[in-house]
């Protein structure tokens, strides 16, 4: 960033580098109120309003750092859960912003092979094992700069089952980690384990296809969602759960009532819990994410999911963008890079970006435009150094000791096996 001039006390100063604006801004004497000349516009702004001053403000104390976890579900699989958090990662940490992805899809761990990356040093394996006592022993380097990831470990039966204490104790560690966002990776289906990390992110996202069945399944996502934190939360109130279990929402299929009937019958029972329910209802705002658009018009198929989801569960849903569907992503996969370095102007790409930018960083007009214009640049500076993994040339592709031996058509050479991460439990 070139010098900047800036007025400090309405005196015009004389211009500073950005580590001189860092030390004024820890000292208190530089504030995101004062005024600094911007070269693109041409005009004194705010220096809160400058994107590229964001760093100057921020503070490197990790105990203090504001964390936001991001779990990324939605109940049908093969919507695209993984390559986006992938890519999402991407985008922020290309913002200058420290982020961590997670692969918490404990039965079919793949978002390291979404990076890139084939054999991951330490997986979720080292952790529930006790091999590594902290969950940041296990936080890998990735070849993105501030994009860490903690990868999974796929095919132990003990893993993809951990208890509801294990899976709090992973939670409470994640929010210990140096980051400014976590991203969940997780995995499809809308068993308890998915559904107890969805409810304990700050913020739900559920990706979907504008297709009727994966609509059907977000919308039965959401509602087990809210049973299954309306059953933990009220497991001792018989009122509530007597509701529950009659066909209300446990039942699977249509809902013999709404979110509003059960309320209206709570409330001739227990006031005080009709009023929590009633305040959690308001307060849990999952967001969506309509992937694999082909078409504008398809967006109305989440407008519907939006609709049926206020009027049969009383919750909002907020949008947070729209990907458009991209056969440049199914090549960037078969090379293993994540489609977003891979190219950064593809129509995905630039779906991301603007999903980054005005549904998560909330910049719009001018400033989203120049945000926009940013988070592209930098992702082209960073797909250069993406080093390429030639599957080809990959040395070892297979085990011996893989009870797939002698019976599996990738032992010849040619591409990863797919169970390869075993490797770490034969003990090779
Ligand atoms: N925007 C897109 N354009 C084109 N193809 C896409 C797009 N998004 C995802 N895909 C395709 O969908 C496939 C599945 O993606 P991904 O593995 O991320 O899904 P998932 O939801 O994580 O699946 P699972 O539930 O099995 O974990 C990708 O391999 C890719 O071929
Ligand atoms: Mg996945």
């Amino acid at each position: 960033m070139a010098e900047l001039f800036v007025k400090l006390n309405d005196r015009e100063a004389s211009p500073y580098s950005s580590d001189e604006l860092k030390r004024l801004a820890s000292s208190g004497e530089f504030k995101e109120n004062d005024l600094v000349f911007h070269e693109d516009t041409q005009e004194w702004l705010q220096a809160g309003e400058i994107d590229e001053l964001d760093k100057i403000f921020e503070t490197e104390n990790p105990g203090t750092r504001e964390r936001t976890v991001f779990a990324i579900g939605g109940g049908k699989g093969g919507v695209g859960k993984t390559i986006l958090t992938a890519s999402l990662g991407i985008g922020l940490a290309s913002l200058g912003k420290k982020v961590i992805i997670v692969d918490a899809d404990l039965g079919g761990a793949n978002l390291h092979t979404a990076m890139g990356i084939l054999e991951p040093r330490y997986t979720f394996y080292q952790f529930y094992t006790l091999q590594r006592d902290k969950l940041s022993d296990i936080v890998l380097d990735t070849p993105v700069e501030n994009l860490k990831l903690i990868s999974g470990a796929c095919g132990t039966l003990g893993l993809a089952n951990p208890r509801y204490s294990q899976k709090q104790r992973f939670i409470s560690e994640l929010r210990q980690l140096d980051a400014d966002y976590i991203l969940l990776d997780l995995g499809a289906g809308a068993s308890y384990n998915v559904i107890d990390f969805f409810l304990a992110a700050d913020q739900g996202v559920l990706v979907t296809t504008p297709e009727p069945m994966a609509i059907q399944e977000t919308f039965n996502f959401v509602k087990i969602a809210l049973y299954r934190k309306l059953s933990r939360e009220f497991r001792n109130n018989q009122a509530v759960s007597s509701l529950l279990e009659q066909d209300l929402m446990a039942q699977p299929g249509r809902m013999a009532a709404t979110a509003t009937d059960m309320l209206n019958e709570l409330q001739k029972m227990d006031k005080n819990a009709t009023t929590k329910i009633k305040a959690f209802l308001s307060s849990f705002r999952p967001r969506l994410i309509l992937n694999m658009v082909h078409a504008h018009d398809e967006i109305k198929e989440g407008d519907s999911l939006k609709t049926a989801v206020k009027d049969l569960l009383s919750i909002d849903i907020d949008y947070m963008g729209s990907i458009d569907y991209d056969k440049n992503v199914r090549k960037s996969i078969k090379s293993l890079r994540p489609f977003i370095l891979d190219n950064p102007k593809s129509k995905a790409s630039r779906s991301l970006t603007k999903m980054i930018t005005a549904g998560i960083m909330k910049k719009s007009g001018f400033q989203g435009f120049k945000h926009k214009r940013r988070v592209i640049q930098n992702i082209t500076d960073e797909s250069k150094n993406f080093p390429k993994t030639n599957l080809k040339k990959s040395e070892i592709i297979c085990s011996v000791k893989c009870f797939y031996w002698n019976d599996c058509e990738y032992q010849d050479g040619g591409y990863p096996c797919p169970i390869r991460h075993l490797d770490p439990i034969f003990g090779r």
